[in-house]
């Protein structure tokens, strides 16, 4: 199979935080400057290995992909934030709750999001807030993707945060593209440039932005940057939903 998940289920039992299968890295992007990306947190399990990506969107609140979190509980994630380098810097965050939106569908993957809220309000100075962007993409967008996947097929997570410019691919060939993986849904997007550039083990859940704003969430896909597009879950269509939740979860 070619599934692209991220951590987030425990197999065995509900008392870990673990990956099934493997999760999307950043193939062919560069190591990030320092001081970028601080609005991108670091999901990780209780031995401080980095299981999926998320985003920052208030002092209280990460979003990440549902499928990264199904089936643990908050109190074996921690939230690392405010660092490039997972092994230099940065703090750790206890997650309070997690909420799965309600038509997750784990098999289609769709609705593949989910918030966190974290135990304490984050330190200001550790992290960015990033704005959601409530505009649709457009096919050829440039959209800049952070993450601490793997940078090589195989490889373990990346303890220094990749960046890489990636360009939103037409949605009607990516269907075409995916067509004997799943279904690519209008709530999905699609970023292909070229083969050895894209995304890896680990890179699920992570922020995929737009003029400084969150436009979407790394999703599934074949791994690693073997030629076919990545598929993430747009922001747009739940940006109401996220606002929402902001205030009341
Ligand atoms: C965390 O993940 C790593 C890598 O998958 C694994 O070796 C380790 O056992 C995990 N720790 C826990 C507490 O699950
Ligand atoms: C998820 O989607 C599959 C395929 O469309 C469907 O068979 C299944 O019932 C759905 N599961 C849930 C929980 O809605
Ligand atoms: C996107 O770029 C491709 C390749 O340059 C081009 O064929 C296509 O027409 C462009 N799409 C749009 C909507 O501009």
């Amino acid at each position: 199979m070619y599934e692209k998940l991220l951590f987030g289920f425990v197999l065995t039992t509900l008392l870990n935080f673990s990956v099934q299968g493997s999760t999307l890295r950043i193939i062919g992007g560069h190591e990030a400057p320092s001081k970028f990306g601080y609005y991108h947190a670091s999901l990780q399990n209780l031995t401080g290995s980095h299981v999926c990506g998320g985003a920052v969107v208030s002092e209280r609140h990460v979003v990440t992909a549902a499928h990264c979190v199904q089936g643990t509980e908050p109190q074996y994630i921690k939230i690392v934030v405010g660092t490039t380098n997972l092994d230099e810097g940065g703090k750790q965050y206890d997650v309070e709750a997690i909420k799965i939106y309600n038509d997750f569908n784990f098999s289609e993957r769709a609705n593949d999001i989910a918030m966190l809220k974290i135990s304490e309000a984050f330190n200001l100075n550790d992290i960015e807030i990033i704005k959601l962007d409530e505009n649709y993409l457009n096919e050829n967008d440039t959209v800049i993707l952070t993450g601490f996947g793997a940078v090589q097929v195989n490889g373990e997570s990346s303890r220094l945060m990749h960046i890489l410019d990636l360009t939103v691919f037409s949605q009607e060939i990516c269907r075409y593209a995916m067509r004997n993986s799943r279904a690519v849904l209008d709530n999905m997007f699609c970023t292909f440039t070229r083969m050895g550039e894209g995304t890896c083990h680990g890179d699920s859940g992570g922020p995929l932005i737009k003029d400084n704003k969150l436009v979407g969430l790394v999703s599934w896909g074949i791994p690693c940057a073997v030629g076919f597009p990545d598929v993430h879950t747009r922001i747009a269509p739940y940006a109401d939903w996220i606002q929402k939740e902001i205030v009341t979860f």
